[in-house]
């Protein structure tokens, strides 16, 4: 049993819908963690008697905060991120398709792991959705590592059958068998999940994606995330390669993998049929500003997609993401907002990377609070990271102020320290 005290943060509503103050913020707070999970938390004043005597981490110019939630990144991406490419399908020919295949490699994918999950610690998230390589022994490297942590994280065999190198390429037969004997040995073990992972439409042939639609309505208790209308040339191929679909979103939809636990990174070229389609069938969008950024993939229109009443999850996108901090995934995520000429506010992104990413992955009973009896999964703050910071935080003056410094100049330097399942990371 331990007590870490400082200002405690969470998230309570969804900002953008303006009803209440969306969170609760405790000036003075302590919480009491006890066995991986959270026994008690609130003023510290009110601090029971029975828990004064325990051992504890202070904080008290911090921000203590539920983990960040990444609701879409690639795992086996992160040595080629920065990697000089014209666009998203050049990109992918000239790195990333080179790059995953060597998670062919038993002890390549346990290390990737390893470094993957620290990085992923250091920048303060505690759980993602992530996609793998097409490797059945790439996926258990991952799962292994993330059960050893005690880490809600859900990742899937990648499926991909055409238009890519023969080393990274599977068939509609083997990802199904693959996919189905790893959700067997995988999905709801401990706090792990499995998600349906086609590639995207441009790398699976029709008959694959009716494989992973199989699999996601075999399988109920699975996710399904792929990719959608990030970059005009991708989807170019896929009106191609699709004739007979109404649009991009519509060859998912003919096979079944739209839904509520749904997941599309990017979706910033969509129509309203789209849009609308993608509402009606609760899926949800991945916003992933900084690789949206770096691959020139255009300006995703957050408020215009909410209105449209589409879910919205941030994700950091490493690779084509060039970060693993949801703070300077928040970052653009503004710098996007104001170029589309709308605004987030701090709120809408600590939101989103937190509670918001929580519900939209439907884990909001277990993620992206700080109630008590969850798991302790939980990052600790410091808007004073730098000198620069510290600077600028002597001028704020309300809370929404300390996060907005913080997520446009904070980074792995503002994460003190990260909690997962009550296990101090650093
Ligand atoms: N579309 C299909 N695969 C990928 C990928 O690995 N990264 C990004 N950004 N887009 C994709
Ligand atoms: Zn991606």
């Amino acid at each position: 049993m331990q007590i870490i005290s400082g200002q405690l943060l969470e998230f309570t509503s969804d900002p953008n819908l303006g009803e209440e103050e969306p969170y609760t913020h405790i000036t003075k707070g302590a919480l009491v963690m006890n066995e991986g999970r959270i026994l008690w938390r609130g003023n510290s004043v009110d601090l029971p008697a029975e828990y004064k005597s325990l051992p504890v981490e202070s904080y008290p110019d911090c921000l203590i905060m539920p983990g960040f939630i990444d609701a879409h990144l690639h795992f086996p991406q992160y040595r080629m991120i920065a990697a000089f490419g014209k666009d998203l399908l050049d990109w992918l020919n000239r790195y990333t398709f080179i790059e995953e295949q060597r998670y062919g490699d038993e002890e390549i994918a346990a290390a990737a792991a390893t470094f993957f999950l620290d990085e992923l610690a250091r920048n303060g998230t505690t759980s993602c959705l992530a996609f793998s390589t097409i490797h059945p022994v790439a996926l258990d490297a991952l799962f292994s590592e993330a059960e050893k942590r005690n880490m809600a994280l859900i990742s899937g065999k990648t499926m991909m059958d055409r238009n890519a190198p023969k080393g990274l390429m599977d068939t509609a037969t083997s990802a199904y068998d693959d996919s189905k004997a790893l959700i067997a040995k995988w999905a709801n073990k401990g706090r792990l999940g499995y998600a349906v992972s086609p590639r995207f439409a441009v790398t699976s042939t029709p008959a694959q994606l009716e494989a992973a639609g199989a699999l996601f309505k075999e399988h109920p208790d699975t996710w399904m995330q792929t990719h959608l209308s990030e970059n005009h040339a991708e989807i170019a191929s896929v009106a191609k390669d699709f004739p007979d679909a109404k649009d991009y979103t519509d060859v998912y939809d003919q096979v079944g993998l739209l839904g509520e636990k749904a997941l599309f990174a990017h979706g910033i070229h969509l129509s309203e049929r789209e849009l609308a389609r993608l509402s009606e069938s609760g899926s949800a969008i991945a916003h992933c500003p900084t690789s949206n950024n770096f691959l020139g993939s255009g300006l995703f229109k957050y408020q215009a997609t909410h209105k449209a009443n589409v879910k919205i999850a941030f994700g950091s996108d490493i690779g084509g993401g060039t970060s693993y901090s949801m703070l300077e995934t928040m970052r653009d995520a503004y710098i996007v907002s104001q170029l589309a000429g709308e605004r987030i506010s701090a709120f809408d992104a600590f939101y989103g990377s937190t509670l918001g990413n929580a519900r939209v992955l439907g884990l909001d009973k277990q993620l992206g609070t700080l109630n008590t009896g969850s798991y302790a999964d939980i990052i600790v703050l410091d808007p004073q990271a730098t000198p620069i910071m510290k600077e600028r935080h002597a001028l704020s003056q309300s809370i929404h102020d300390v996060l907005f410094a913080l997520m446009i100049m904070g980074d792995d330097r503002a994460i003190k320290q990260t909690y997962i399942a009550g296990k101090p990371q650093k």
